[in-house]
């Protein structure tokens, strides 16, 4: 069973307060995601696999540690999730990035495929799914059921809000993967839209609305 963390840090708690505004601009709001992105990352990636290798300091050898194989692959779910991608790479630059493009249909929420580009050797990857909002589930349910088509060896997904429902859904369909989020939110109103939440996160990212 896959758990469930909710980063209380208070970095990120005084963060996702400045990202909530409506008065906050889109160009620090581009910031903000990105800086939570690469707080959450350090959280998400506590267990992560080591091995042993000797290093040659000035003074002798140390026995000591580096990530283990092939490492990670970050998928954001376009367009959102692109605004957290500098934030994970700057803590594992040699990250592979694969995309999934999703939108939500306006009428029944439900989302539409639109394009799917993930590294040839994600089967050796741990993935983390990147998306800022968790709202009904159904992109996030969709992403990683094309994520485990491609075999990965672990999923992990890091939201920064979350609605219950769609934590639930997510358990439900996946409930093998790891959910990180900042802050669980109260309900989705009839737009399907998280409250209080943030408002439309790719629109707030690339100021499209
Ligand atoms: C938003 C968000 C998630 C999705 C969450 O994207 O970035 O991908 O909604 O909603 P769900 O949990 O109900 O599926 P949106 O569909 O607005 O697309 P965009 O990022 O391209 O604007
Ligand atoms: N997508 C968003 O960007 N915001 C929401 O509140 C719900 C879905």
């Amino acid at each position: 069973m896959g758990k469930t963390v909710i980063l209380d840090h208070p970095l990120i708690q005084h963060k996702l307060s400045i990202l909530r505004n409506k008065n906050t601009s889109s160009n620090q709001f581009r910031a903000l995601v990105s800086e939570i992105a690469t707080l959450m990352c350090y959280e998400a990636t506590r267990d992560i696999p080591l091995k042993e290798v000797e290093v040659e300091t000035p003074l002798a050898i140390a026995k000591t540690k580096v990530i283990a194989g092939k490492k990670l692959a970050f998928v954001p779910i376009l367009r959102a999730g692109l605004g957290m991608v500098d934030g994970v790479l700057a803590l594992l630059p040699s990250a592979r990035v694969g995309h999934i493009g999703l939108y939500r249909d306006p009428e029944t929420h439900q989302p539409m495929s639109y394009y799917c580009k993930l590294p040839a050797d994600t089967n050796e990857r741990e993935v983390v799914l990147l998306d800022p909002m968790l709202a009904t589930g159904g992109s996030a349910i969709d992403a990683i059921s094309k994520i485990k088509q491609h075999k990965a060896k672990s999923i992990k997904f890091m939201c920064i809000i979350a609605a219950p429902e769609g934590l639930k859904a997510v358990r439900e369909v996946h409930p093998d993967v790891d959910i990180y989020c900042g802050a669980v939110d109260d309900y989705l109103n009839e737009q399907a839209y998280i409250v209080p939440g943030l408002g439309d996160a790719g629109d707030r990212i690339f100021g499209t609305k």
